[in-house]
């Protein structure tokens, strides 16, 4: 079971052994996987979930131009997110903030290669918003209701993976419109903690099936997708593709499959003491490597008061890639 406080075990700054010693630790190849005991496993996520409980007290850096970081607000972005995947940014003056601006800060971290589709402009940005005015029945995203735990892209194969994104707040809802956020690297120590076969499972080629998209006239937009849920990168860090919704999604049929997913949804509902939320203001952003997140439902007075930009890239941020050892990483 679950500990009843994830972070009760997490050691004192003093006490944790260094990244780089711990890496020494572990197994060089994912042929040694097995042979890694206990207590490896605990020295990397204790080290992972205190770094991370440190970003969660301090999430928000403070930026005078998003069009031209200092090197101080650059590193301390770049640091909140190589211990936590993610960063809340806050520009002093929003009213200066606009979509070029916005692409300007992502580039500035290595963000450039946008991922557009039908719902992007010609700047690659999707501008999220409540659209019942406009459009009889808009996708969840583009709507005001909740959205539950997903990661960004999860109808992707994986060597097209969403790696990062940016939400940037150019007005807030009147009420409701919080962002949930959780490093997706701590569920899968939280997960790992309970049984290493639980990751495993989930790393099955065929664990999660996005069955093709099609047009009202039968027209395959996007083709079926199989994958894994947990994934390494090229680059040694650990992905993942997950939504909680329950149409349109096949998991595979598998004991397995079937347990570890049972649990994965258990750890996220027991990790709230782990959940960063926050509700951004206008200027505010959130920079991330496609961790999970949800938003809570909102209320507008004001049609279309809410407005938030949504970039998504291909790449990871630049200097801020947090590689597992090897030996952690999933095995496909
Ligand atoms: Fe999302």
């Amino acid at each position: 079971m679950l500990q009843s406080n994830p972070l009760s075990s997490v050691s004192r700054e003093s006490s944790v052994v260094p990244v780089k010693s711990i890496r020494t630790l572990f197994a060089k190849t994912s042929s040694e996987y097995n042979l890694l005991t206990h207590s490896n496993f605990e020295s990397w996520f204790e080290q992972k979930l205190f770094d991370y409980q440190q970003v969660l007290r301090n999430p928000v850096v403070e930026i005078t131009n998003p069009r031209k970081l200092t090197s101080f607000e650059r590193t301390a972005l770049i640091t909140a997110i190589a211990k936590a995947n993610m960063v809340i940014y806050r520009c002093r003056t929003p009213e200066q903030v606009n979509q070029e601006s916005i692409l300007s800060l992502a580039a500035q971290l290595g963000l450039t290669r946008l991922d557009r589709d039908t719902t992007t402009n010609h700047q690659g940005l999707a501008a999220l918003a409540d659209q019942r005015i406009v459009t009889a029945k808009p996708s969840i995203p583009f709507s005001s209701a909740a959205l539950n735990w997903h990661t960004d892209g999860y109808y992707y194969p994986t060597d097209q993976a969403i790696r990062a994104f940016l939400l940037h707040c150019e007005r807030r809802a009147d009420s409701g419109g919080c962002n949930l956020l959780i490093d997706h690297t701590v569920i899968y120590g939280l997960l790992r903690r309970r049984d290493p076969s639980l990751v495993t499972a989930l790393t099955h080629p065929n664990a999660m099936t996005i069955p093709a998209y099609r047009s009202e006239q039968g027209t395959v937009i996007r083709a079926a997708c199989a994958g894994p849920v947990f994934f390494a990168t090229k680059d040694g860090a650990l992905a993942m593709r997950y939504t909680s919704r329950q149409r349109h999604i096949q998991w595979k049929k598998s004991e397995p499959v079937q347990t570890a997913l049972n649990q994965l949804r258990e750890v996220l509902a027991q990790a709230s003491d782990l959940v960063l939320e926050h509700t951004l203001e206008a200027g505010e952003g959130i920079i991330c490597h496609n961790i999970l997140h949800a938003r809570s439902a909102f209320t507008d007075v004001t049609p279309h008061s809410r407005l938030l930009y949504r970039a998504r890239f291909r790449d990871p941020i630049r200097g801020s890639v947090a590689a597992l050892p090897t030996s952690l990483l999933p095995t496909a």
